[in-house]
C-alpha cells in the first residue's frame, strides 16, 4: 500500500513538472526548410494559385462577404469555431505578419502571440508547403490582397477546449515528421507533383483520411495504410480515393480529372462539401496539375473494375425497373415515378449531366445523410470556367414523405450492383429537421 502511494505521488509530481514544462517552456516555431536566393521573387500569379490550390478563401470568407476579412463559422462537435481576417489590415487582420509569423501559422498552427490555433485550419497539411510556396503565398497575402478592417467575434469553446496550450500535446501527436515536402523518389514527376497537391496545399486528407481517437488525420501521406481511405464530415461520408470501388480507381486518370476541373464526369457529380472544394478550388488548377493529382490518386490505389457496359446483361433491377408491373415494390416504383426520367432504369444517367447511381459513392457511403440530403433538397451542380452550364436536380421535401424517402434510398442503396445498408424513416426525420445548408 505504502508504495503504491509513494508510486502514485511520484507520478503527480511527474505530472506536474510536466504541467509546468508545458505551459512555460517556449512555443517551437519551425524554420524554413530551405533557404532561398536572396533576391528570390515569385514568378507572377505563383501566390494566388498556391491560395486555389489551399482553398485559403473558402474558409475565411464570410457567406457573402468580402473575400478573406473572416468570420465563417465552422462547425466543431466541441463549438462554433470563427475563421479569421487574413487580409493585410494592419490591426484586425494579418498586416504586422512578418514571413517568419506567417510559417509558424502554416506549419505549427501558431499565432505570432503564441496562440495556439484549432486544427479547423489545416496546419497538419499545410506544413508540407515548400519553402518557395510559403514565400509566394505570404507574398500575395501581404501585396495583392487589399486590406480589410473586419473584426470578427472570437472563438469561445467549452471547457476544457477553450484552454489553447492543451492543443501543444494534441500537436505533438498531430505533427509527424519534418515539415517540408519529401518526395517519393522512386516514382516520376508527375506522380510528385500530384503527392505534392494532395498532401500539402489541397489538405484532402483532413476529409478523405478517418481520424484517430485524438481526433488527428489518420493519414498524413501515401505511406500511411489509410490515408484517404475515408473519412467523415459533419456526418457526411467524404468516401474513401484508393479502394478498387472507389470513384478514382474505378473512373481513370482523365475522368478523375474532368471531375476536379469540373464537378463532373462521364459517371458522377460532386455535391456538398466536394461541390465547395471543385468551386472553391480544383477548377482553378491547370488541366496538367489536375491530371498530376489524379494519376498519383490511381497510382496509390488498388485498380477497380470499370463498371458495367451497356452492352452487358441487364441487372435484375433493371429488368424489375422496365417491367414496371403492377406488384413492384414500393422503392422501385417511387424511382420510376420520381427519379428514373433522368437517372434512368439502369441507373447510369447520361454523362456529365445526371450522374450514375449504379456504383455511385454517395449512395453506397456507410453514412447516408448525403443520398438522404440530395433527395430531400436536390443538387446544383456549379457553372465552372470549363462547364459553365449549370445543372439542377430538385428536391423532393415537398413530395415524399420520410418514409418514402427511407424505402427510396434502401432501394437505391441496394439497386443494380449497389450494397448498402438500409435506410430508417427516423434518418430521414433527423435530417429533414437539419434544414437546407447547402
Ligand atoms: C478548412 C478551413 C481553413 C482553410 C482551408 C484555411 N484556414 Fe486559416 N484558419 C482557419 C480557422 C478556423 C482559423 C482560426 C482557428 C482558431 O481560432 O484557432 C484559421 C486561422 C488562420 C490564421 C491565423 C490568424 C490569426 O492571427 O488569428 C492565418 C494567418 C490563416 N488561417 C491563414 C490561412 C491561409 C494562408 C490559408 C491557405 C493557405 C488558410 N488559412 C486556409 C480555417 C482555415
Ligand atoms: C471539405 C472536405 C473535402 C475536402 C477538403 C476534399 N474532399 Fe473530396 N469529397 C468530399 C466529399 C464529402 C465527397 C463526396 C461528394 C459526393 O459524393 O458527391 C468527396 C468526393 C470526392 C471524389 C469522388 C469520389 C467518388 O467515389 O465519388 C474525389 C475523386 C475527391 N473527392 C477527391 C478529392 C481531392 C483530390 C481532394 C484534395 C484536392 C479532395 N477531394 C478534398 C469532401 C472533401
Ligand atoms: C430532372 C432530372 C432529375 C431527376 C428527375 C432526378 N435527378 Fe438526381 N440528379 C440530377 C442531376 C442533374 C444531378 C447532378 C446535380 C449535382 O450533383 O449537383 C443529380 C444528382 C443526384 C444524386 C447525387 C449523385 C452524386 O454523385 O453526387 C443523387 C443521389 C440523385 N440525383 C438521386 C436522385 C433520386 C433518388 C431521384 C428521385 C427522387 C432523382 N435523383 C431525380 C437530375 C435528376
Amino acid at each position: 500500500m505504502k508504495t503504491l502511494l509513494k508510486v502514485l505521488a511520484a507520478l503527480v509530481l511527474v505530472g506536474i513538472a510536466c504541467l509546468l514544462a508545458f505551459i512555460f517552456v517556449p512555443v517551437q516555431r519551425t524554420e524554413a526548410t530551405a533557404e532561398l536566393a536572396a533576391n528570390f521573387k515569385p514568378a507572377e500569379g505563383r501566390g494566388e494559385y498556391l491560395m486555389r490550390a489551399s482553398d485559403c478563401m473558402a474558409c475565411h470568407t464570410n457567406e457573402g462577404g468580402t473575400p478573406f476579412a473572416g468570420g465563417r463559422a465552422i462547425q466543431s462537435p466541441m463549438g462554433t469555431i470563427w475563421t479569421t481576417n487574413i487580409t493585410p489590415d494592419k490591426e484586425t487582420g494579418i498586416g504586422s505578419y512578418t514571413l517568419d509569423d506567417f510559417r509558424a501559422v502554416l506549419y505549427d498552427g501558431v499565432t505570432p502571440n503564441g496562440t495556439h490555433l484549432y486544427p479547423a485550419m489545416p496546419y497538419e497539411n499545410y506544413r508540407k508547403l515548400t519553402e518557395e510556396d510559403v514565400v509566394s503565398l505570404y507574398d500575395y497575402f501581404m501585396h495583392e490582397v487589399k486590406p480589410v478592417s473586419n473584426k470578427v467575434e472570437p472563438t469561445k469553446l467549452a471547457f476544457p477546449f477553450n484552454i489553447r496550450f492543451g492543443l501543444r500535446a494534441w500537436n505533438w501527436v498531430a505533427l509527424r515528421g519534418e515539415a517540408g515536402f519529401a518526395p517519393n523518389t522512386a516514382e516520376d514527376a508527375i506522380f510528385n507533383r500530384g503527392k505534392y497537391l494532395v498532401e500539402g496545399p489541397g489538405h484532402c486528407a483532413a476529409c478523405h483520411s478517418p481520424r484517430s481517437v485524438l481526433m488527428t488525420q489518420d493519414g498524413i501521406d501515401e505511406t500511411y495504410k489509410s490515408f484517404l481511405s475515408g473519412g467523415e464530415i459533419d456526418n457526411y461520408t467524404a468516401p474513401d480515393l484508393r479502394g478498387p470501388s472507389s470513384g478514382p480507381q474505378k473512373w481513370g486518370v482523365e475522368e478523375t480529372a474532368a471531375y476536379l476541373a469540373t464537378a463532373r464526369n462521364a459517371h458522377s457529380t460532386a455535391t456538398g462539401e466536394m461541390m465547395l472544394v471543385v468551386r472553391d478550388s480544383t477548377q482553378y488548377l491547370t488541366q496538367d496539375d489536375n491530371r498530376a493529382i489524379a494519376s498519383f490518386l490511381t497510382k496509390i490505389g488498388t485498380p477497380g473494375q470499370q463498371a458495367a457496359k451497356s452492352a452487358d446483361a441487364p441487372t435484375p433491377t433493371e429488368e424489375l425497373l422496365s417491367s414496371a408491373g403492377p406488384d413492384m415494390p414500393l422503392g422501385a416504383r417511387l424511382y420510376l415515378d420520381n427519379c428514373g426520367g433522368c437517372h434512368l432504369v439502369n441507373g447510369k444517367g447520361a454523362p456529365e449531366i445526371f450522374p450514375e447511381l449504379d456504383g455511385n459513392s454517395l449512395v453506397t457511403a456507410k453514412s447516408s445523410k448525403g443520398l438522404i440530403s440530395v433527395i430531400l433538397h436536390g443538387a446544383e451542380l456549379p457553372s465552372t470556367e470549363k462547364r459553365p452550364m449549370k445543372v439542377r436536380m430538385q428536391g423532393y421535401e415537398d413530395r415524399l414523405s420520410d418514409e418514402e424517402i427511407a424505402t427510396l434510398a434502401t432501394f437505391l442503396r441496394n439497386a443494380w450492383t449497389n450494397k448498402a445498408s438500409a435506410v430508417t424513416t427516423q434518418d430521414v426525420e433527423a435530417i429533414r429537421k437539419l434544414g437546407n445548408a447547402h
